[in-house]
């Protein structure tokens, strides 16, 4: 068997392609490892979202060399390094140049070829590029069956963004919005489920623009929550704009639907919304949540934010702060701003400082933090059907999620993973719960 080390950077959507590129190299003879010495094909899944998440790719490149060199020196074949995502779509041939120990650089939707990349980049230098946008080809290549390990599953429905927000490069690495034919998604759905899996998230950078079956997104999930097995069905990640009457009535009325939605506002402010192409305001958002609460009260919110776009004033930071208290969030990520080469707001007047960032993050992130230790501790006493996904680090823990996404430490048999069982929650921490059975379960 040849040794396979895949390293995964960025969002949801890596995870999936990581998982798929496996898949397209096991019948090649590749296994994975998890230990990147020695390994015979080195993959790094690499995100350009912010300026850090790229640097972090040529300092791994830089010790993966070394271990290139090791491996030769000990007459142990060649070890063949290959760059894939969206680092590679948009830095593409620069990456050899800039580290010539890489073999091969891959984009996102170019990835099914990679039998074909690996043996053209041992014939000849230079040929191991392949960065097209046919997300369409890639999915028509990629092999039907999915290697499955665990309970829950990441599928991808939507591809790409046509939304540009200013400060964004994922249009231009991910290339237009494009959806998967239903159908395709069912049959992978249904796999998934024969194999175990109890719980699928459905990914697309815009996931809610959905529309490769009528009636959209709503339609797609109406339909995932037939299939048989399969009980629990999640998404992300939504625009606000997308979201439309059918989505919000499925929330209301479909069980399977999970009541976590992640819905990036990005900020607060009219003026810096409007600066970054958002294409809504502070209020359209605020009443859409309502809205949204209205079909499922319940619903946990979660939240993308920026802080230090330029031109952000502290009266616009306030509205950002105003705004988050006034949804209250289960959960949420904050980012500084990062100027990304290419996008049009690197090029907007009044870039904020560093230190200035970095007290504006602070002070966000302790109102999240606030908001969502209390959104934990609110549960306790409550009974929640947990979805038991792995035994936990004790012997005699199980660990599993909430339908509001929270991760529930439990003692139990292990025999109970994969199955949905009431959870007593005795107390809620920062970022997970902890509960006890509610009956003391037979062994199946
Ligand atoms: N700087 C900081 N954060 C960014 N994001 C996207 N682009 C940038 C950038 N240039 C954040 C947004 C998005 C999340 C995935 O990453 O909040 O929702
Ligand atoms: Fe980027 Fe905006 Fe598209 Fe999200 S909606 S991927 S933030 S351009």
């Amino acid at each position: 068997m040849k040794r396979l080390y895949i390293k995964t950077y960025g969002c949801q959507m890596n995870v999936y392609d990581s998982e798929r590129m496996a898949d397209v190299l096991r019948p090649l003879g590749y296994g994975m490892t998890d230990d990147p010495e020695g390994a015979d094909l080195v993959v790094l899944n690499t995100c350009h979202i912010r300026e850090k998440a790229t640097e972090k790719v040529y300092s791994e490149l830089g010790q993966i060399k070394r271990m290139k060199a090791r491996k030769a020196e000990a007459g142990d074949g060649v070890m063949t390094i290959a760059v894939a995502g969206c680092v590679a779509q948009a830095e593409g041939a620069e990456i050899m140049k800039r580290q010539p120990a890489v073999d091969l650089v891959v984009g996102p939707q170019a990835y099914h070829q990679l039998p074909e990349l690996i043996a053209r980049a041992h014939r000849a230098k230079g040929e191991g590029l392949a960065a097209e946008f046919s997300p369409e080809e890639k999915f028509d290549a990629l092999p039907e069956t999915r290697h499955v390990s665990g309970v829950t599953a990441f599928l991808t429905v939507q591809e790409g963004c046509d939304k540009f927000c200013t400060f964004c490069v994922v249009p231009y690495t991910r290339g237009a919005e494009w959806s998967r034919p239903a159908e395709a998604i069912l049959t992978e759905a249904r796999n998934l489920a024969e194999k175990g899996v109890r719980e699928v998230t459905l990914l697309g950078q815009n996931v809610n623009a959905y529309d490769g079956a009528p009636g959209g997104l709503a339609a797609l999930v109406r339909q995932l929550a037939k299939v048989d097995g399969l009980d629990r069905i999640r998404y992300t990640t939504s625009h606000p704009r997308d979201m439309d009457e059918a989505l919000i009535a499925a929330h209301g009325d479909l069980p399977e639907l999970m009541p976590y939605l992640h819905l990036p506002v990005q900020a607060g402010s009219d003026k810096i919304l409007k600066a970054m192409n958002r294409d809504h305001t502070a209020e359209s958002y605020l009443r859409l949540v309502e809205r949204i609460r209205a079909a499922r009260p319940d619903i946990a919110m979660s939240c993308d934010f920026i802080v230090g776009f330029p031109g952000e004033r502290e009266k616009d930071f306030q509205a950002t702060l105003d705004l988050v208290t006034e949804v209250n969030y289960a959960s949420a990520f904050s980012f500084k701003y990062s100027r990304r080469p290419g996008t049009p707001a690197s090029a907007m007047p009044g870039q904020i400082a560093e230190e200035v960032m970095d007290e504006r993050l602070q002070r966000l992130n302790a109102l999240l933090g606030q908001q969502q230790q209390a959104f934990n501790e609110a549960q306790a006493g409550k009974v929640l059907p947990v979805l038991i996904e792995k035994p936990g680090r004790r012997e005699g823990q199980l660990g599993g999620r909430s339908p509001y996404l929270q991760p529930v430490h439990l003692d139990g048999p292990d025999h109970l993973v994969g199955q949905i069982v009431p959870v007593r929650i005795v107390t809620g921490h920062k970022g997970s719960l902890t509960g006890e059975l509610v009956q003391a379960l037979e062994p199946a």
